[in-house]
């Protein structure tokens, strides 16, 4: 069956492309991130200190992917989905993506919601990435609003255009109810990622945006064949604040308000991967992000459960300072990570995951109590 293309919105993209810009700009501001609500601060490691290894035989390399198309990638890391949409993000994400192909982490592109409209002109961000680094795994990305009136064809097209290795389709119902010109059209969400979780053709990956997941959305979607969820939660970039800061911009006064009442919306990230590796099946991996700065918080969220661990603020204030700062930051993200798994007595994330998960918490208290 043929589906037919929808009566889609015309973008203005003159106001698109201004917002986008905003977006990288207010992004940057220290207000706009819920850092001072993290949790992550509160999980601490356990300290051993007799690891009977020696550091250099600690090993950061995750695999990627299943059967015949599994690989795999030096870190166990990614570069969350940003800045697509106007024509200066072209050079960040370059330099992103040739990062994360020397360095063996995931690159993730912003929403390709521009992609979808052929009236528009072309920014070509993506052509030949994947020339230039044939190693690179690239993520695809678009909104569930639009996941859920295109044709799965048209999902495809923009896979292609990025010619990504994996789909992500981002959740953001608290950013399109404060953005003025946002679309907090949900109904048919679950169906849509069903359909195309079954048909895309690529693994499917759905994220949030920085307000995590709750019991309640992942009781939704625990029977989708999903490659993985990306819980994106509160404790980082915040789009309630940014949003609300645009209002205010633009005078919208009742969303501005309002969106300082929702600054500390969500479910923290560590509170989302916990409830993620207790709810979801063993074959959608626990992918954390929001908020995550450092190789150590990401131990933590590995610990929690988590197989993969992503960030974008921390990644792009380092794009913009250069080359050779973006090289030197990724390189203390990963020193940091195998220095806790040094400390913590693990060789590599595959020993330390899921060792402060609630179930394995549980048997170990449980062991506990009948000695
Ligand atoms: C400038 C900027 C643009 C973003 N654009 C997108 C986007 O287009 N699609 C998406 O799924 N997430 C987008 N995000 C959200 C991130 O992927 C991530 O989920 C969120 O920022 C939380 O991570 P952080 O605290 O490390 O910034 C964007 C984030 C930033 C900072």
């Amino acid at each position: 069956m043929i589906e037919k293309t929808p009566a889609r919105p015309s973008l203005d993209l003159r106001r698109f492309e201004t917002r986008k810009r905003s977006h990288l700009d207010l992004a940057l501001r220290p207000e706009v991130e819920a850092t001072e609500i993290t949790d992550l601060r509160q999980i601490r490691l356990e300290h051993d200190a007799l690891p009977e290894f020696d550091f250099a035989e600690v090993r950061l390399a995750t695999p990627f992917g299943k059967g015949s198309s599994k690989r795999e990638l030096a870190t166990p890391f990614f570069v969350s989905g940003m800045t697509a949409g106007h024509a200066s993000a072209t050079m960040l994400n370059r330099r992103l993506a040739a990062a994360c192909a020397r360095r063996g982490w995931i690159f993730g592109v912003g929403s390709q919601r521009r992609e979808l409209d052929p009236a528009l002109p072309a920014i070509d961000a993506w052509a030949g990435l994947k020339s230039e680094s044939p190693d690179l795994v690239v993520l695809g990305n678009l909104g569930i609003s639009q996941a859920i009136t295109e044709p799965v064809a048209n999902v495809q097209r923009l896979a292609k255009n990025a010619e990504a290795d994996a789909f992500c389709i981002h959740l953001n119902a608290l950013q399109e109810v404060f953005q003025p010109e946002g679309t907090p059209a949900f109904k048919g969400g679950v169906a849509a990622l069903k359909k195309l979780a079954t048909k895309l053709g690529l693994p499917l990956v759905l994220k949030e945006t920085g307000c995590g997941l709750s019991r309640r959305t992942l009781a939704k979607i625990r029977a989708l064949p999903l490659a993985a969820v990306d819980v994106s939660g509160l404790g980082g970039t915040h789009w309630g604040r940014i949003e609300g800061l645009r209002a205010a911009e633009e005078g919208e006064s009742v969303r501005a308000r309002a969106a300082e009442t929702f600054a500390e919306w969500g479910v923290s990230t560590v509170e989302s991967v916990r409830a993620a590796a207790e709810i979801l099946p063993k074959t959608t991996e626990v992918w954390a992000s929001g908020g995550v700065r450092t190789g150590l918080d990401a131990a933590k969220l590995i610990a929690l459960g988590a197989t993969r661990v992503g960030f974008a603020k921390p990644a792009l204030e380092a794009a913009l300072a250069g080359e050779a700062e973006l090289d030197r930051w990724m390189e203390t993200v990963e020193f940091e990570l195998r220095t806790a798994l040094f400390c913590t007595g693990n060789r590599a994330p595959a020993e330390l995951r899921g060792t402060l998960a609630a179930s394995k918490a549980r048997s170990a208290k449980t062991k506990r109590s009948r000695r």
